[in-house]
């Protein structure tokens, strides 16, 4: 998708399997302070786990000055009473990973396992597309249960673990689960490598 058709695409309207009305748009500059009010109403738990601490408001700033280069590209689901979560997809500018976005998926207590995380990443895939995306890849701890399921049933696969790989808020090492996604297919398998 285009610049131009990601801003006739969005806002959109969606109901949610229970019913529920969200609106999904496309990220900017107005979304700064929902986002840090949503970081806010974070638990302790899910702020332990935070890859970027997006309590921080020079972090969210970085954010946007991503979104504005466009190394990212994000949505953000809004319901009456604010920001409920997001989707981003970021792309390193090294030539050799341009290929590969890093997905991140954040939805508020109130609304997971109601569908929200599923939708968010359906549409931030079909943006991965248009942006010639082809493998998506998310990060997570061993602890974090709950969103390697929700990963797993997205279509995800566990790819690595890194021992020890990251630290959290309380300054403990956790191993790193690499999640991947390939949109359009494997290309460079094993086979084809034995074969060259
Ligand atoms: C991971 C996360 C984004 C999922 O969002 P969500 O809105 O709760 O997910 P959905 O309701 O759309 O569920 C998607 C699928 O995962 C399943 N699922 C969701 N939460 C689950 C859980 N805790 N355990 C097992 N399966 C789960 C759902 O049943 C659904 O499967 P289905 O398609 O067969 O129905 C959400 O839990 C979250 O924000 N976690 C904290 C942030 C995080 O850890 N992000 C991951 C790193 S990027």
């Amino acid at each position: 998708m285009s610049n131009q058709d990601l801003a006739s695409h969005y806002p959109k309207s969606i109901t949610l399997a229970d019913g529920a009305n969200v609106e999904i748009r496309l990220m900017s500059e107005a979304d700064r302070d929902p986002v840090l009010s949503f970081a806010k109403a974070l638990t302790q738990e899910d702020l332990l786990f935070l890859r970027v601490d997006i309590t921080q408001p020079q972090v969210v700033d970085e954010w946007i000055n991503n979104l504005k280069t466009g190394h990212s590209t994000s949505l953000v689901a809004y319901d009456d009473e604010g920001l409920i979560g997001y989707a981003t997809v970021h792309r390193n500018p090294a030539p050799w990973t341009r290929r590969v976005g890093e997905l991140r998926v954040n939805v508020s207590q109130a609304y997971r396992a109601r569908g929200l995380g599923k939708n968010l990443t359906s549409e931030i895939f079909d943006i991965a597309r248009g942006l010639g995306v082809k493998k998506l890849m998310a990060n997570m701890t061993p602890d974090q249960r709950g969103a390697q399921a929700a990963f797993r049933r997205l279509g995800f696969v566990p790819e690595a673990i890194l021992a020890d790989y990251v630290e959290d808020r309380n300054g403990m090492s956790r191993d790193l689960v690499i999640m991947s996604y390939d949109i359009d297919g494997h290309s460079d398998t094993v086979a084809d490598a034995v074969r060259i």
